[in-house]
């Protein structure tokens, strides 16, 4: 089975866009992403309905957590852009789209194979950025959840590709940023976790839209970033009134 496996679309058709057609030519068999549908960028309701219209799993991430909140009367923990811009999805997806990205669960096994968390396995928003912080989490996800599948796991949130492996003979983590395609694959009694960057707002120094597939009877995983019409999202950003600052982060990739 081939998985495709992308995060943090934030409201960038585009971005989506492109990764699902990169699904589409890879025989991607199940879609998954790892949360942050919303926040940022001008199409909010557009990602929601196309995720849901193709089956996509989905997890929530600090951005639908943040739906919440502002349901619930209460400040979400944000930087003031991102905080203008939950705001704007807030209102445009209205509440049907809202009450069901509420709903999505902080996590999810699939077919007893792996894992998928937004930040790690050991909270939904921390950022995994360096291999003290990594060694931590493939711990945590090895003591914590129970196997089968507790030993491989796809994360987002960070919005930079990346991939952190445990070797338990050696009794030592590796990790390394993944700054263009790339295959690797996995080796027997191993532990995993990888970083499938972000679709919709890329911060590994590129304008581009990632996405991971994962296939399980190769026991490859492979990194796609891929060039998309970023100027059209900067454009509805600026047009929906939302922060300029949005626009220029997302052609500058960080
Ligand atoms: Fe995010």
């Amino acid at each position: 089975m081939i998985y495709g496996i992308f995060s943090d679309p934030h409201s960038n058709l585009e971005g989506l866009e492109a990764a699902l057609e990169e699904c589409k030519r890879a025989g991607a068999e199940k879609l998954i992403c790892c949360g942050d549908i919303v926040g940022y960028n001008a199409d909010p309701d557009s990602c929601v309905d196309l995720v849901r219209e193709l089956g996509v799993l989905c997890i929530r991430g600090n951005h639908e957590r943040g739906l919440q909140d502002l349901e619930d009367g209460k400040l979400p923990p944000m930087n003031p852009f991102a905080l203008e811009a939950i705001r704007f999805s807030f209102e445009k997806i209205g509440e049907k789209r809202r009450e069901w990205l509420i709903s999505l669960p902080n996590q999810l096994l699939v077919d007893d194979i792996f894992y998928v968390f937004h930040g790690s396995p050991r909270h939904p928003d921390e950022y995994i950025f360096d291999i003290m912080e990594a060694a931590h989490a493939l711990k945590s996800m090895a003591h914590d959840y129970p196997p089968p599948g507790n030993r491989l796991c796809f994360i987002g949130h960070t919005h930079v590709c990346a991939a952190y492996a445990f070797d338990p003979e050696k009794m030592k983590v590796e990790g390394w940023e993944v700054a263009e395609d790339r295959t690797l694959r996995l080796k027997p009694g191993h532990h995993y976790m990888f970083n499938v960057g972000s679709c919709g707002q890329y911060r590994g120094g590129k304008p581009v839209s990632s996405v991971v597939f994962f296939d399980s009877e190769r026991m490859t995983v492979s990194f796609r970033l891929l060039s998309y019409d970023v100027e059209k999202t900067q454009r509805k950003v600026l047009q929906s009134g939302l922060p300029p600052y949005l626009a220029l982060r997302l052609g500058e990739g960080r």
